[in-house]
């Protein structure tokens, strides 16, 4: 069986966890080089799992036309030109969401794209791989909801995660751009339309820290979309229980909820605090299942010579509603999208 041979860049909280999926995971993908300007991550790696190359230079990596193609999990403001370079030195690419933290970089993203049509796009919208969310997206295609009018979601990092937030916070285009993109995303998908209007406000509650680079730990959203249906956004980073993503869509003939109860397993203990479910703690933990399914569609994709059901142009419009609510939340204005 012909291996695709990847090389990853980006080995931090994701990253990692990619690349183990690549090399440890995926029957018909090698993880053959690694890059991160972090010597001691890339040390570590290569060490551990015996990966013959590593880079702390991305153009260096891009110079090893040994491999195949290339998967993205560095820092959100390095996206598109990681995009960008790859696709012109030849490889398939695999990227972490969100495309783009500003609009013109998404749209020279979707021009590198267009000019590559015979290499695969990956973008890492990975709540479209996740069991439960491919599963509302059958109901509601089969019309066990009647025609979706409305989509509450609630995207929530667990607060015992703050330092690591606060250290990304600079390269990660803000809550909206950060968490609030995979319920658009959803929201995109699972409504079929594009967003219209949007009105956003939040603000730093407990941690100052977010404030110097122009975001805030609890934010919200309110977006008509063209269709007339209306979206709901909450995106937070000081949840007290833990990872809480959830999502509503109401529909003209009934609901469904997606992870109303963000339980960790089907285990209630019950002592002398009372009758307690513990809660998921995070990403990896939620979407453990969704990053390898996402990764073994993108060497699908490569092996079976054909595009994938999530694309570059998902990237743009998910980062336009993004961009739109930080403008709406920044200025304190309703903004009308074209
Ligand atoms: N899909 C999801 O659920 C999800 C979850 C977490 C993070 N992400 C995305 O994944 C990406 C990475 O997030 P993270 O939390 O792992 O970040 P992180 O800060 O923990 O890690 C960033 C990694 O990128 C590397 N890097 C940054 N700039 C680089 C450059 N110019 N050249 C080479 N390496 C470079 C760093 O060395 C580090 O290894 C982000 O874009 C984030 O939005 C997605």
């Amino acid at each position: 069986m012909k291996k695709i041979k990847i090389g990853a860049v980006g080995l931090g909280r994701l990253g990692r966890k990619h690349a183990e999926n690549i090399a440890f995971r995926i029957p018909n993908a090698e993880l053959a080089a690694v890059c991160s300007i972090v010597k001691e991550e890339l040390d570590e790696v290569m060490k551990s799992w015996n990966i013959p190359h590593g880079y702390t230079d991305f153009n260096e990596m891009l110079k090893n036309k040994d491999l195949d193609a290339i998967a993205i999990s560095s820092s959100s403001t390095e996206h598109c030109n990681h995009i960008i370079a790859a696709l012109d030195a030849g490889f398939h690419v695999f990227s972490e969401k969100p495309l783009g933290v500003d609009i013109a970089e998404c749209r020279r993203a979707e021009k590198a794209v267009e000019k590559h049509v015979d290499q695969v796009f990956f973008l890492g919208f990975m709540r479209r791989y996740d069991d439960s969310y491919a599963y509302a997206k059958r109901k509601i295609a089969e019309g066990a909801i009647g025609k979706p009018i409305l989509i509450r979601c609630y995207g929530l990092d667990p607060v015992k995660s703050i330092k690591g937030a606060i250290a990304f916070a600079e390269k990660s285009g803000g809550i909206f751009l950060d968490l609030a993109i995979h319920d658009i995303d959803l929201a995109r998908w699972y409504l079929g339309s594009e967003a219209k209007s949007i009105y956003a406000v939040g603000d730093c509650f407990t941690y100052e820290e977010f404030a110097k680079y122009q975001d805030i730990d609890n934010g919200a959203a309110l977006i008509q979309f063209k269709n007339g249906a209306i979206g709901m956004f909450y995106a937070g980073r000081t949840c007290a229980h833990g990872y809480h993503i959830e999502t509503e869509i109401v529909g003209t003939e009934g609901s469904l909820r997606i992870g109303t109860v963000p339980e960790k397993n089907l285990v209630t203990v019950f002592n002398d605090t009372g009758a307690v479910k513990e809660c998921v703690g995070g990403f990896l933990e939620r979407f453990e299942k969704a990053y390898l399914s996402e990764m073994q569609e993108f060497i699908n994709c490569i092996i079976e010579n054909r595009k994938p059901g999530v694309n570059v142009y998902d990237g743009t419009n998910a980062t336009i509603i993004a961009y739109g609510c930080k403008e709406s939340f920044e200025n304190n204005r309703l903004i009308i999208l074209d």
